[in-house]
């Protein structure tokens, strides 16, 4: 058989010809002298049809029914190399059918123990490594890829450079989040929390930079927002305002939007994505309110129908509800701006006039899928900063590298981070961040 494969998603490129495809059989059925083969190659789902007399004429009395008595009881996740026509079937929910000619067994697939009927998420999520083959997870990692695609072109449009920060720490860069320590011969040492404080040091060398990598929180948060090991994009960037920053983010995340749009439109289908929400997302201008305008406008609409939120005081942190509640509200991606220095990192730089609130945003996602982005004006100053440091109860030695940005011309810098899987789940409408990274690593869940 000659293997000059097709993929399913190029398949209608090749309408009236025959073609030959490396895929895997997902699903099957039959009803007398047809078999139908639900096939999967990571690309798209597609079905072949073999028919048993086509068999015959092709391959004469024997062979033939062999080959057809082979497709007949082919098992779930059996690999396969499909040689059939390509043609048009309005019936056939992909368009197009394989009118099959020819099938080699390339793999033998034994009790797959994922089969068609539902599962409980604990037992998916033991056997990840086989549940990645199916068609929602598919194409959750095809908009996950989308994305990434997206950012890369953005930052590269925007005259960003790539500059990657370490994975590996003498310090923290939130003081504000739990550290995963390791042991570097003899000294401690911890994963990053994200690659801010290094790309700060890229920004004074090279102006506009980002960092795009995974990322490590020791929380115990038991969420489905929450995993221990996630991947972040981090932009930092010398001369801009707090305001422009924000625009900068804005901007940033609609071409995210656009991006999977354009490069997934099948993937957001399979997941059935409400898109003109989304084109709704790039259309409107994002919605900016102050913490303080935040709790005033929670306060005031505290018990109404789907407000059911917990009372918050000036000053107090926003739980998930509220965070809901809040973007729900707007109906589109809402920046808080200015929170209160005491939740927020040592780096921000405080509001001008009032040291109590800090120059930062964080960019919550509408239909309740929570932050997705922080991000802040950062301080510039080398003796304020150091009085933070002190405050915070952190060590100035370990943040010598990062107070020298301040002593040798300073100036003015904004970034901010975006957590991957939370834009996976936004953009595609996952409930649960665990299905938007190949491998999710959770409080309790280190394997597979
Ligand atoms: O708001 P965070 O903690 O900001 C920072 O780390 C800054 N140093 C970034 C910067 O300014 N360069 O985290 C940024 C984003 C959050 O908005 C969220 O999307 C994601 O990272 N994130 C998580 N994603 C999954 N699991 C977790 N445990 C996360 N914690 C934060």
């Amino acid at each position: 058989m000659s293997k000059e494969l097709v993929s399913i998603i190029d398949v209608p490129k090749h309408l009236g010809q025959e073609v030959t495809i490396g895929a895997w059989v997902a699903n099957k059925s039959g009803k007398g002298k047809l078999a139908f083969l639900q096939l999967r190659d990571g690309t798209a789902y597609f079905q072949a049809v073999a028919f048993k007399p086509n068999l015959i004429e092709k391959y004469g009395e024997e062979l033939g029914l062999e080959k057809f008595d082979t497709i007949k009881h082919l098992s779930q996740e059996t690999s396969v190399y499909v040689t059939g026509i390509v043609k048009e079937d309005e019936r056939s929910k992909f368009g197009y059918e394989l009118d099959v000619t020819d099938l080699e067994v390339i793999g033998e697939s034994v009790d797959y123990p994922i089969t068609p009927k539902e599962h409980g998420t604990d037992f998916l999520m033991d056997h990840r490594h086989l549940w990645l083959r199916s068609r929602r997870q598919m194409a959750i990692m095809q908009i996950r890829n989308a994305i990434i695609y997206a950012s890369a072109d953005f930052f590269d449009k925007n005259g960003f450079i790539k500059f990657d920060s370490p994975i590996l720490s003498g310090n923290a860069a939130e003081n504000t989040t739990e550290l995963f320590e390791t042991d570097y011969f003899g000294n401690p040492a911890f994963l990053s929390q994200s690659g801010q404080l290094y790309l700060e040091a890229g920004a004074m060398a090279l102006g506009r930079v980002y960092d795009f990598g995974p990322v490590f929180r020791a929380e115990k948060s038991k969420t489905r927002r929450h995993l221990t090991e996630f991947w972040m994009m981090d932009a930092e960037y010398p001369f801009l305002s707090h305001d422009q920053s924000l625009d900068l983010q804005e901007a940033y995340v609609k071409a995210l939007i656009q991006g999977v749009l354009e490069r997934a439109p099948q993937a957001l289908e399979i997941l059935e994505r409400d898109v003109t929400l989304l084109e709704k997302y790039i259309k409107e201008p994002f919605k900016r309110i102050s913490y303080d305008d935040a709790i005033t406008l929670l306060q005031e609409h505290e018990g109404e129908e789907g407000a059911d939120y917990e009372h918050l005081e000036h000053g107090d942190d926003f739980g998930s509800p509220h965070e809901t509640w809040i973007s729900n509200y707007f109906g589109v991606p809402t920046f808080i701006v200015n929170y209160p220095a005491s939740f927020k990192a040592f780096y921000m730089k405080p509001v001008p006039g009032n040291p109590e609130r800090v120059l930062c945003a964080d960019l919550l996602a509408p239909e309740g899928y929570g932050e997705i982005i922080g991000g802040s004006e950062r301080e510039t100053d080398y003796d304020k900063l150091l009085e933070k440091i002190k405050e915070n109860g952190l060590n100035p030695d370990d943040y010598a590298f990062y107070l020298d940005l301040r002593k040798y011309g300073s100036v003015p810098h904004c970034g901010f981070g975006l957590g991957l899987e939370r834009m996976v789940t936004f953009v595609s409408g996952t409930k649960h961040i665990r299905e938007a990274i190949p491998f999710p690593r959770m409080l309790h869940r280190i394997k597979p």
